[in-house]
């Protein structure tokens, strides 16, 4: 071994098959931390020891800290180490000790002396990208790997022919000279199924530190994303979360240089109080991109067939709030869409027949769009307070005769359930 000690150090670039293995990280501070950040999305168990531990390691679930000073037989039954307390010495220590017990041995601080380093990665389901520099040049490395994941899509010729200009420095002396400018992208995550997620969203979700998403959002499914995640919806059990705390933790998120993703479901501009986010983030000097999404009007037409619009009996449509809508102006539109309706079903029905609509237009109920357990109720407006009623949420209320052209509408018309399977936008 030690005559290898003076050469030029290789790393062999391989794929370690880590499925259920135990790691081992000794040291918890921020060294510590941006391992674990980068081990968590792999399906390994992760073990970290450590006197003083960083707080953000609280915030991470899935993990066993374990608060206590290091001893060589802490490393048993490990299948990969690595020593990241801030103590050089300490490490090499500990790195004796793995080699004792043949267990593979990183050394946050120490490239040369370490088993294995670890490449920038880019990852998106099995297609893997690693950018190494044999331990030499990590900030060109991860330059190149943030790079990719920026411009990745489903071509990769798009993001090579991408990396090659990085790779002349043209493009990347450009953005070094531009001053730092705070920015939030503002995303929809659309109606709930991630597959009517835009290419876009996902795009800036990869690329993301961290996310703040609402309830609509699938929680399960953003845990593909590495970065932290904040749930800020009313419906997240954060009752207590006001919008103007949202709109401070917003920015406190973009003036400290993360990438911040705000995420909503639907579309953001359609009932997301985006409105108020993007006025504080202004007044602010903060940058904002919208990102749009599929609102979950569109979704429930093209999963249940409804037209929206129809050429002899639809021309127009509106988008309408569905509480209080005694103090509102009703739209002039041949169909209207009811969003936050559930519980006022009733009232929806009293006002618009008050207010001249025909007691028999069609109305079709639909709860939870997009997903397995969507349900649709056909019914008509004088039938609103009656029970029983899809009462389901989240739920859009669709009144108009277009309701009429659904496939299913005289089979299952009037005010019968049925539960009914995906039909995708896409
Ligand atoms: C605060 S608004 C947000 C709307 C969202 N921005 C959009 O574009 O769909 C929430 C309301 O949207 C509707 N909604 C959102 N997702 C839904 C879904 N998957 N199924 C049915 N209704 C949904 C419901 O009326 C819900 O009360």
């Amino acid at each position: 071994m030690n005559n290898f000690k003076h050469q030029q150090q290789e790393f062999l670039p391989i794929s370690v098959n880590v499925t259920g293995k135990k790691l081992l990280i000794v040291g918890a501070g921020k060294a510590a931390l941006s391992k674990v950040r980068s081990l968590r999305r792999f399906n390994v168990s992760i073990t970290v020891i450590g006197i003083k531990i960083d707080p953000a390691f609280l915030e991470i679930d899935n993990i066993h800290i374990i608060h206590k000073s290091y001893d060589p037989s802490d490393l048993d039954d490990f299948f990969m180490v690595y020593a990241c307390t801030d103590n050089r010495h300490t490490n090499e220590i500990i790195r004796e000790h793995c080699h004792a017990r043949n267990i593979l041995v990183n050394l946050a601080d120490n490239p040369r002396l370490s088993d294995f380093i670890s490449p920038a990665v880019y990852q998106e389901e099995d297609l893997t990208i690693a950018v190494g520099s044999n331990g030499k040049n990590v900030k060109q490395s991860i330059m190149i790997r943030e790079n990719i994941k920026k411009n990745s899509g489903p071509d990769l010729t798009g993001y090579l022919s991408l990396e090659k200009t990085s790779l002349n420095g043209e493009k990347n002396r450009d953005r070094s000279q531009k001053p730092f400018v705070p920015k939030v992208i503002l995303a929809g995550f659309g109606p709930g199924d991630p597959e009517l997620m835009t290419l876009k969203t996902h795009r800036y979700l990869l690329a993301a530190d961290i996310i703040f998403h609402d309830a609509l959002v699938d929680s399960r499914f953003l845990e593909h994303y590495p970065a932290r995640k904040i749930a800020v919806g009313k419906r997240c059990g954060q009752h207590h979360i006001q919008q103007v705390e949202i709109n401070q933790l917003l920015v406190s998120a973009a003036l400290s240089g993360k990438k911040v993703v705000r995420l909503k479901g639907g579309d953001p501009l359609i009932f997301g109080r985006a409105g108020e986010e993007l006025q504080f983030l202004a007044e602010n000097n903060i940058d904002v991109k919208i990102v749009p999404g599929i609102t979950s009007a569109f979704a429930a037409a093209a999963q249940y067939g409804i037209p929206l619009t129809h050429r002899e009996i639809g021309s127009s449509v509106a988008f309408c709030v569905g509480h209080n809508i005694a103090e509102r102006e009703l739209p002039q539109a041949s169909t209207l869409v009811f969003y936050m309706g559930a519980r006022q079903q009733c009232e929806i029905s009293n006002i618009l027949i008050k207010k001249g609509w025909n007691k028999n237009t069609p109305v079709a109920l639909i709860s939870n769009v997009s997903n397995p357990q969507s349900k649709v109720v056909i019914s008509q407006l004088d039938q609103l307070c009656q029970h029983p009623l899809l009462q389901e949420t989240p739920l859009l209320i669709i009144v108009g005769q277009v309701v009429k052209k659904m496939p299913e509408f005289e089979e299952i018309a009037p005010r019968t359930e049925k539960k009914k399977k995906h039909i995708f936008a896409v």
